[in-house]
């Protein structure tokens, strides 16, 4: 309940305890352990939602394939020493007129924005919703979805939330495969071909360290889609090289890039980013 969480973490920060809170749609994996473990790491107390937010979906399908196994997730929070699980109904926690939208406007429009309409709104209003329940310190995400980041730090920013928005690096199977809730959708042949987007990631991250004169954007998206052309079961939806904070081709004077890359297999759509150096003369 609401107002139970927040009334828990008010006493705890009351008592001066550091109170990190780590947003999950559940399906926890490896990824979501090492988010948790280095948010245990930088505050006393960790709180973790457990929401699949029906807003954020743009396809109902894949709303109702998203893996969801309440006791199994629980199961894993408490053997990672979380110290309070919020995990709403969607019926009770969206009232059945909601009609409230946070927009990051621009951000919203490109890449994945413009692949999952509407996502990014869903995904700014719940986390939201959610900062206003829990009243954290620390907003801990995931790297993996790097457009996501750059939202919900621009919507911070831009709303005056008093929260530090934390990132924690992207962790992969053995075959560089980023870690994520959908890869288990993936049939075994689509699982074979999955690690190409992380392979595209690094090619393109090598030819950027020799660009020589033709546009760093143009050489990196080259190199990825030859390695990415080779996965059969894949259909791009794109890979190039973007400015982390805009999601746009980088200007001449930026020195941090992204490389980023989403495709689609037949059973789920991958996404995967690289941070790039970029050298000065371009
Ligand atoms: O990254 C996710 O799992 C979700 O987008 C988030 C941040 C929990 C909001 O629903």
């Amino acid at each position: 309940v609401p107002r139970q969480v927040r009334a828990r973490v008010r006493r705890w920060r009351a008592r001066g305890k550091s109170v990190a809170f780590v947003p999950t749609m559940g399906a926890l994996h490896a990824g979501h352990l090492a988010l948790i473990a280095r948010a245990r790491r930088a505050a006393d107390r960790v709180v973790v939602s457990l929401f699949v937010n029906p807003l954020q979906f743009d396809n109902v399908n894949d709303l109702k394939a998203y893996p969801r196994d309440f006791t199994r997730d629980l199961g894993i929070l408490s053997g990672a020493k979380v110290d309070l699980v919020f995990a709403p109904r969607a019926d009770v926690f969206y009232a059945k007129d909601h009609a409230t939208r946070v927009v990051v406007e621009g951000l919203d429009r490109v890449l994945e924005g413009a692949h999952r309409k509407g996502h990014f709104t869903g995904v700014a209003t719940v986390v939201t919703k959610l900062l206003h329940v829990v009243e954290p310190d620390q907003l801990w995400l995931g790297q993996k979805d790097a457009q996501q980041v750059a939202v919900l730090k621009r919507m911070v920013r831009d709303l005056d939330l008093p929260v530090a928005v934390r990132v924690g690096a992207t962790v992969r199977e053995k075959d560089g495969l980023a870690m994520s809730s959908r890869n288990a959708r993936l049939s075994a042949d689509e699982r074979a071909q999955a690690p190409a987007l992380y392979a595209a990631l690094r090619a393109g991250a090598q030819r950027l360290l020799h660009p020589g004169r033709a546009p760093a954007v143009h050489v990196a998206e080259l190199a990825m889609h030859v390695v990415l052309a080779r996965a059969k079961l894949l259909r791009v939806d794109y890979a190039t090289l973007v400015d982390p904070r805009t999601f746009s081709a980088p200007g001449r004077d930026v020195r941090r890039g992204l490389l980023v890359v989403a495709a689609r297999f037949p059973s789920a759509r991958l996404i995967d980013n690289l941070p790039v150096r970029l050298g000065g003369a371009r």
